[in-house]
């Protein structure tokens, strides 16, 4: 990339806020997963997610009160119980035309912060490795993990505390909701 495009692209990141989702977000969070993946499934999901209390951390991208990205992190839980507090990041999405411009890497980093600031351990997600490995998550089986929904390489897990320790072939669940997206879909 030139000089001027670097310039460019690092003015477009200055620009975006990443914040809490506020109540008035609702609608443009919709749209932002409307138009990010191909069906309202997602944007179903999170509505269902919010509705039931069961989001703990949603972050934003705000462009001057333009939303243009999104992520949640819901609690999971473990069978066998464990005695620590887990996140599983998902759905993340930036609205076409602003990708690339570390838009999801922000609300990612943020989104972990977040997790740790509650004193999560974990966060676990179902996702693509090409673009999850980058910030640091690695295959969850590697940590005794597994998952309800049969996928092996695409469940992956960040570890924010090296106290945590599940035992070998610990099923992580998600919330129910989760089971109403199309399997194999990535978050
Ligand atoms: C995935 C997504 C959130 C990335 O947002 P973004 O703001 O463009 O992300 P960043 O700018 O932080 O990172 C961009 C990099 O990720 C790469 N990338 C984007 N999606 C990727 C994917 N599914 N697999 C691998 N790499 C991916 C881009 O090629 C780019 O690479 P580069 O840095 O080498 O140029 C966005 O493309 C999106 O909303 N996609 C549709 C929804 C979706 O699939 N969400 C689940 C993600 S698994």
């Amino acid at each position: 990339m030139s000089a001027g495009g670097t310039a460019r692209k690092r003015g477009a990141e200055a620009l975006v806020r990443i914040r809490p989702e506020q109540p008035r977000d609702a609608a443009a969070v919709r749209q932002v997963l409307v138009s990010a993946f191909p069906s309202s499934a997602e944007a179903d999901l999170v509505e269902q997610l919010r509705a039931g209390g069961k989001i703990d951390v949603s972050l934003v991208a705000d462009i001057d009160g333009d939303i243009i990205g999104h992520v949640a992190f819901t609690r999971v839980s473990f069978d066998p119980p464990l005695d620590f507090l887990a996140h599983g990041l998902g759905p993340l999405a930036v609205v076409p035309g602003h990708e690339r411009h570390a838009v999801g890497r922000r609300l990612v980093q943020n989104g972990l912060a977040a997790c740790h600031a509650r004193d999560a351990c974990m966060v676990v997600v179902l996702g693509d490795p090409k673009y999850y490995r980058r910030f640091g998550f690695e295959p969850a089986s590697r940590h005794g993990l597994r998952n309800e929904f049969g996928v092996e390489e695409s469940f992956m897990v960040f570890m924010l505390e090296a106290r945590a320790h599940p035992p070998p072939a610990t099923l992580v669940r998600y919330a129910d909701e989760f089971q109403s997206l199309p399997r194999g879909a990535a978050l």
